[in-house]
């Protein structure tokens, strides 16, 4: 997937509103605010993981899947850059 935007740690942790819920998986931003309402794991999870980074819960609860990726994919919003905190790199086949 071609980079939309990069967004800084600073940046993401601003956007933690409901009306602009923004989260990073490995290092992806993900703009959630229209999925919070459509969320099977429900609304209040992914406001207490806005304006962060949620990969390791979001791993925990979602299983590896393209199913789960597909729906992701239409929430992605750019990538989080760095220089501060390490970022999860992407996932292998593994
Ligand atoms: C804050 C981190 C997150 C937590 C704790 C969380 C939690 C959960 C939970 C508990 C479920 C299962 C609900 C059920 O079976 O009734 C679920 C389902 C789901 N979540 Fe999340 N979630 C998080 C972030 C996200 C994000 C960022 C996305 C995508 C943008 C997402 C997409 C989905 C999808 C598509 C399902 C349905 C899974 C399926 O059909 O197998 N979740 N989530």
């Amino acid at each position: 997937m071609a980079p939309k935007r990069e967004f800084t740690w600073k940046e993401l942790s601003s956007l933690n509103q409901e009306d602009n819920a923004h989260v990073a998986v490995r290092g992806k931003v993900y703009d959630v605010s229209t999925f919070l309402n459509r969320h099977p794991g429900g609304k209040d999870v992914l406001l207490i993981g806005a304006g962060s980074d949620v990969t390791i819960v979001f791993e925990t609860y979602h299983a590896f899947s393209d199913s789960v990726s597909k729906v992701m994919e239409k929430y992605y919003a750019g990538e989080l850059i760095s220089d501060e905190f390490p970022t999860f790199p992407e996932r292998g086949p593994f």
